[in-house]
């Protein structure tokens, strides 16, 4: 089958599936179907139950399935976790570059798509093929790779704790915006060559630009200012960070690249890390196999979150890569310029490699959470470090933890990429915050700070207390006591 053209039977637009369709008693009203019958990716529908909507594509259209992204634009999702990997690895056939879009050179995508800033060919290392991709991505791994695994390390747990310092003495916490969204950032300022201080308004303003509210354009600037002064100061004196190897980088990165790759790792490694992190938590808190799992030592906290991985995978999907040629995946013809869009989590559940999806994977890391090929992520083991020693640090301080709400009343927020747990309310038993003469010792970071960046409305500052760890007891002793 080809990709239905957005346009192609107008009189099926959004209509019920006729008597004797298939789509009767799948759960799925008028609103989910477009153009040609086909179903939408976005909407409420979809996104109230995006793993569900997978499975009945699947039931229908098997490894791989042409559906409708926002404006009906048709693509095709990938749902096979084999299909999904021969995208990724081919990219001579499936390329990176969206200016191949057909609906991009159609003009289909205005600047007020909602698909135009995710989509919209950019500069960046995930937007190139070939020996651009090389150039730019050669220079971002090899200075991610110049960090040692220790030093991360000894930044998550210096900013867990000192998350953690600020709600203990409460009781009670919302470990979404108070721990899994502000630890992620933290690191990565420091890892970036960023005086600590820009990290909470840093997540202010990259959570208000993926949200796209109305202050998202400031919010970008402001980003976009602070990561340009970053570039200045290190060009002039260089320290022992991302910011200054990137510049250094044989690759020759002129300042604007150097700049848009910061701001590329920053949004990458925030919005799934985090992710990640809260996903983590909730398992841990709600689910009692799981937990069981992890207290009867089949399962560590590094295989839980790969278990995460595969469950929850911080991005649902990928958009994209876009076909060179005209081509045949899993029974279906690709058109040249065609969008599809790799099913990470679909993959993930893939029966033809989880004929049951309740069995553990045991650490398993086959799963598609980073992608794969050329483009495959380069941050997974910082993003890693960053969950796994987080959760560790927060554990071991709480060992009472628990959820604060009934588990029903999660909520969460999905789009075309991610799903994410709006809150996650916990309580345990208050504590006193760390002091220096006790477990751990408070050091001043003397980062230079630079002069202050104009932040929008919307960001707001707040001072950051900087606590270094002596010893900290191990996440195993938290597990013990929950028995
Ligand atoms: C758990 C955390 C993370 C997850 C689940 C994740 C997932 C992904 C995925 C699915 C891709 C797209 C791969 C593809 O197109 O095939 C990607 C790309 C990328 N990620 Fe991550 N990521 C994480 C953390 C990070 C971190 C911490 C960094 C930086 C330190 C980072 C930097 C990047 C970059 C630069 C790319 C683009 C690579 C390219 O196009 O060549 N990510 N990530």
């Amino acid at each position: 089958m080809t990709t239905p053209a957005p346009d192609q039977s107008p009189a099926d637009s959004a209509l019920a599936p006729p008597p004797g369709c298939p789509a009767h008693g799948l759960g799925l009203g008028a609103d989910s179907l477009g153009a040609g019958g086909l179903r939408r990716l976005y909407g409420p529908e979809a996104e109230a139950d995006p793993m569900g909507l997978y499975e009945k594509l699947r039931a229908e259209h098997g490894a791989v399935a042409p559906v409708l992204v926002q404006g009906d634009l048709p693509a095709w999702l990938i749902l096979g976790h084999r299909e999904n990997l021969d995208v990724a690895r081919t990219p001579s056939r499936f390329s990176r570059d969206s200016r191949r879009w057909h609906a991009m050179q159609e003009g289909k995508l205005g600047v007020d798509h909602p698909l135009a800033p995710i989509a919209g060919w950019q500069p960046l290392c995930n937007f190139a093929d070939g020996e651009e991709h090389e150039r730019l991505r050669g220079a971002v791994t090899e200075s991610l790779a110049r960090f040692d695994r220790r030093g991360i390390r000894r930044y998550v747990t210096r900013f867990a704790n000192q998350l953690v310092d600020g709600f203990a003495e409460d009781g009670r916490a919302e470990l979404v915006t108070q721990f899994a969204e502000h630890l992620p950032m933290l690191v990565m300022t420091q890892l970036l060559g960023m005086p600590e201080e820009y990290g909470p308004r840093l997540v202010t303003a990259a959570r208000d630009m993926i949200k796209g509210t109305e202050t998202a354009l400031a919010s970008n600037d402001y980003v976009v200012a602070a990561l340009r002064q970053l570039v200045d100061r290190k060009r002039a004196t260089p320290g022992p960070d991302f910011a200054s190897w990137l510049i250094s980088h044989p690759a020759e990165l002129a300042d604007d690249e150097v700049m848009e790759h910061l701001r590329l790792v920053l949004i990458a490694a925030f919005e799934t890390t985090s992710n990640l992190i809260a996903n983590a938590v909730r398992m841990i808190l709600t689910d009692r196999r799981f937990r069981a799992h992890l207290t009867g030592g089949h399962m560590t906290l590094p295989d839980a979150l790969e278990q995460v991985l595969w469950d929850e995978p911080p991005f649902t999907t990928i958009l994209g890569r876009w076909a060179t040629g005209d081509t045949e995946l899993a029974g279906h013809q690709i058109r040249t310029g065609d969008m599809l869009l790799l099913g990470l989590a679909a993959g993930n559940v893939d029966p033809a490699i989880r004929p049951d999806p309740t069995e553990p994977v045991l650490g398993n890391r086959s799963h598609l959470a980073f992608g794969g090929g050329p483009h495959e992520c380069p941050g997974q083991d910082v993003g890693r470090a960053i969950a796994d020693t987080g959760i560790d640090i927060l554990l071991t301080r709480l060992p009472d933890l628990r959820l604060a709400v009934p588990e029903h009343e999660l909520r969460w927020t999905s789009s075309l990429m991610s799903r994410h747990l709006v809150e996650l309310p916990v309580e345990f038993t208050p504590r006193r915050p760390k002091r220096p003469d006790e477990e751990t010792r408070a050091t001043t970071v003397s980062t230079p700070v630079p002069e202050p960046v104009q932040a929008p409305a919307a960001v707001a500052a707040e001072p950051v207390q900087v606590q270094v760890p002596q010893r900290r007891r191990s996440f195993l002793d938290w597990l013990l006591r929950r028995r």
